[in-house]
C-alpha cells in the first residue's frame, strides 16, 4: 500500500482509505479489477503470484488492509456475506468440537447452528449474554473450540463482556470470535480486548448504504484455525465480486462520520422514548437502566451504535400498528443504511422465533433526529 502514513489518526486513515494513490495514473480512487484470470509467464511463473480470482483479486487488497487496520488485527479475509464469513469459522472446526454462543444472537447464526451444526458433528450451547459464570460453567476444556461473542446482540442489544469471555475461552483452550457488526470498530475493537477473530457483516455499517452484501473476518494473529478459514474461503469460494468490494471501500471512507451521527441520533431517540407511556421498555446499551450498561461503558467508546428496540404497550397487535403508522422510517430489515429502518422482528424471523411479539427493532440512520422522533411520536399516538 503506497503513500501511507501510519502516524495519522484512524479517522484520517479511514477517510483516505489508507492514502492509496495509483502508481501509474495517480488516481486517488482505485480501479476495479473484473478479470477472473491472470496471464502466466512462459517460465510458468505468475506476476505477484496472482493466478485466478477465487484465490484473490487486486480489488480486495485495499479494503482488506483498511479493515485489518481498523480492527487492529494481523490479517483479514473477505467473504460474499456476513453469513459466509460466520459459517467459514464453524466449518473450520472438526467433528466432536463444541461451540458456545450467547442466547440472544443474530437469528441467522442460531438458524445455521440449529440446522447444520449437528450434521457436521459440532455441538453447541447457548448461555445468557451477560452471564460470565454461565459461560464458565458451559465451557468444556479441550472440547470447546469457539466462544462466539455478539455485542450489542441482535435484536435485544444485550452486552457481552468481551475481555472476560475471551479470557475464559483461552483458559479452556478455545478462541473468542466477536461479531462486531453492530458496534463497528468505531465503538469497539474486540481484538484489543482479547478476541482472536472479529466477524463483520460488511453489508451493514461498514458499507453504510444498503447496496452491498459482504462479510469479513479479521484475525488477531496466525493460527491453524485461521489457516483453515483462509483455505475454506479460497476453496469453497463464497467470495465477493470486485464491484461490491469497490463499493465497500467507498462506503468505508465515511464510516466514522456516519457512526458518530447514527449513534448520537440513536441515543437521542432512546432517551426520548424511555419514559413514553406507550413504550414499556427501550432496549439500548447507552441507557443507564439497560443491563450491561456498565460493561458497555467499559468496552465501547464514542457512543453505543445505531440499533435499539422498543417494546410496545399492548403487545404484538399494537407493535404491528405502530410500524404500520410510520412515514419517515422505512419498514425494512437490516441496518447501517443512511435511512432509518423499523422492523417487527418476530414476524420477520417467523415461527419459532424467540423474539417477543411486542418488540420493534429500529436501525437509526443519519437523518435529522427531530424528524425521526416526530415520526415515532405520531405513529405511537395513532394506536
Ligand atoms: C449481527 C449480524 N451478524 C451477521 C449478520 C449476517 O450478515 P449478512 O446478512 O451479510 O450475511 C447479520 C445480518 O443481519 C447481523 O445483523
Amino acid at each position: 500500500m503506497n503513500d501511507r502514513d501510519d502516524s495519522l489518526s484512524i479517522e484520517t486513515l479511514t477517510a483516505q482509505a489508507l492514502g492509496w494513490v495509483d502508481h501509474d495514473t495517480r488516481s486517488v480512487i482505485p480501479p476495479i479489477y473484473p478479470s477472473t484470470t491472470y496471464e502466466r509467464g512462459p517460465d510458468l511463473t505468475y506476476h505477484h503470484d496472482r493466478k485466478y480470482t477465487r484465490a484473490d483479486n487486486p480489488t480486495y487488497d485495499q479494503v482488506s488492509e483498511l479493515l485489518r487496520m481498523l480492527e487492529g488485527g494481523a490479517d483479514a479475509q473477505l467473504f460474499a456475506s456476513g453469513m459466509a464469513a460466520t459459517v467459514a469459522v464453524f466449518q473450520a472446526l472438526k467433528p466432536g468440537d463444541h461451540v458456545i454462543v450467547p442466547e440472544n444472537v443474530y437469528g441467522g447464526v442460531r438458524k445455521w447452528l440449529t440446522g447444520f451444526a449437528h450434521p457436521w458433528g459440532i455441538d453447541f450451547d447457548a448461555v445468557p449474554n451477560e452471564d460470565v459464570e454461565a459461560l464458565k460453567a458451559a465451557l468444556r476444556p479441550g472440547k470447546t473450540k469457539i466462544v462466539w461473542i455478539e455485542t450489542p446482540s441482535n435484536p435485544e442489544w444485550r452486552i457481552m463482556d468481551i475481555k472476560a469471555s475471551a479470557a475464559l475461552a483461552h483458559e479452556a483452550g478455545a478462541i473468542a470470535v466477536a461479531d462486531n457488526t453492530v458496534a463497528t470498530p468505531v465503538h469497539t475493537r474486540p481484538i484489543e480486548l482479547g478476541a482472536d477473530i472479529v466477524m463483520h457483516s460488511a453489508t451493514k455499517y461498514l458499507n453504510g448504504h444498503g447496496d452491498v452484501l459482504m462479510g469479513a473476518l479479521v484475525s488477531a494473529g496466525e493460527s491453524e484455525l485461521w489457516h483453515r478459514i483462509h483455505e475454506i474461503a479460497h476453496d469453497a469460494g463464497a467470495l465477493p465480486g470486485p464491484f461490491e468490494t469497490w463499493l465497500l471501500l467507498r462506503g468505508m471512507r465515511t464510516l466514522f462520520l456516519r457512526m458518530e451521527r447514527i449513534s448520537s441520533n440513536a441515543l437521542a431517540v432512546a432517551r426520548h422514548f424511555r419514559k413514553h407511556p406507550k413504550v414499556t421498555e427501550v432496549l439500548y446499551p447507552g441507557l443507564p437502566e439497560c443491563r450491561g450498561h456498565e460493561v458497555a461503558l467499559s468496552q465501547m467508546r464514542r457512543g453505543f451504535g445505531g440499533m435499539l428496540s422498543m417494546r410496545i404497550a399492548g403487545g404484538r397487535e399494537k407493535a404491528v400498528a405502530v410500524q404500520a403508522g410510520v412515514k419517515v422510517f422505512k419498514r425494512a430489515t437490516s441496518m447501517g443504511t443512511t435511512e432509518s429502518l423499523i422492523e417487527h422482528r418476530a414476524s420477520y424471523e417467523g415461527p419459532g422465533s424467540p423474539v417477543p411479539g411486542d418488540l420493534l427493532r429500529l436501525a437509526i440512520g443519519i437523518e435529522n433526529v427531530s424528524d425521526l422522533i416526530a415520526d415515532l411520536e405520531q405513529a405511537l399516538a395513532a394506536v
